[in-house]
């Protein structure tokens, strides 16, 4: 396992399973762990995740996306379960699904040892219609939380559903949109330490260290890894800039007076 710190976040590269035990004290997990989906038969989902999800290759795959169902279930709940020891009592979770994986997902929330507390569908404002049939246009949100949950996090009250089209420009096959990941990380407490265990290309990152939280996440996959650490390192840097220009700006303020 590889750690690198960029600011606050500090990002692993390595295996879930073995990093989340050296993990505590997160007040939110909000990841988007491989859905091992993708089709109605077995031999579907054993496909390769680029095949799967993308129309063209022109991104690389990624791992543990083709699990048979048992054994997701059975890895889901390992890591489900794993994350919850690395968290706060009352911690919030936000964990994606499509619709094929909606019922095991809040299985093995609930396995792992989450209070299941609702979906929050993502509804794509762009999908591929299909003749005959309802459009598969959403994505979803399993949350719960680890015990009871505190409401004085100074959380205020969120939307049921969001709205966001899925990202023109990608550096990861799933890349899920930012605007999305900033919205749902208004569940976690101000300043909190926020965790994605499969944070592929580091999109939660970006979100969390933009909302000036505390951020660890997690990838398996060398080249999605270095994509995070780019993408958050840029974030990071650009928060800088900022406060560089706010600091200059008062300075100019400061001698016109
Ligand atoms: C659905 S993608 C996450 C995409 C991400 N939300 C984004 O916006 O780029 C899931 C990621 O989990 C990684 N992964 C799979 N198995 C893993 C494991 N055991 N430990 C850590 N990461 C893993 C995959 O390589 C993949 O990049």
């Amino acid at each position: 396992m590889m750690r690198v710190q960029i600011g606050r976040a500090t990002l692993y590269c390595g295996d879930a399973l073995e990093v989340l035990p050296e993990l505590s004290g997160m007040d939110a997990v909000l990841t988007d762990p491989p859905y091992s989906s993708g089709g109605a038969f077995r031999g579907d989902r054993m496909g390769d995740a680029q095949t799967k999800y993308l129309s063209t290759r022109t991104l690389p795959s990624f791992s543990g996306d083709n699990r048979d169902q048992r054994a997701f279930h059975f890895w889901s709940a390992l890591w489900s379960s794993a994350a919850l020891r690395a968290c706060k009592v009352g911690a919030v979770v936000c964990v994606f699904s499509d619709w094929r994986q909606l019922p095991v997902s809040t299985d093995y929330l609930q396995a792992g040892g989450w209070i299941w507390r609702g979906i929050v569908p993502w509804v794509k404002t762009s999908y591929r219609p299909q003749l005959g049939r309802f459009g598969a246009q959403c994505e979803y949100v399993v949350w719960g939380s680890a015990g009871p949950m505190r409401l004085d996090r100074g959380v205020r009250a969120l939307s049921g559903f969001y709205e966001y089209a899925s990202p023109m420009q990608r550096e990861h096959v799933t890349q899920k949109p930012l605007g999305l990941m900033a919205d749902l990380l208004n569940i976690a407490p101000p300043g909190g330490r926020v965790l994605d265990a499969f944070m592929g290309s580091g999109t939660t990152g970006v979100a969390v260290v933009q909302s000036k939280r505390e951020f660890f996440g997690i990838e398996l996959d060398a080249h999605a890894f270095d994509v995070a650490c780019r993408r958050i390192d840029d974030a990071q840097n650009s928060l800088f800039d900022e406060r560089v220009r706010l600091v200059d700006d008062s300075a100019d303020d400061l001698n016109e007076r």
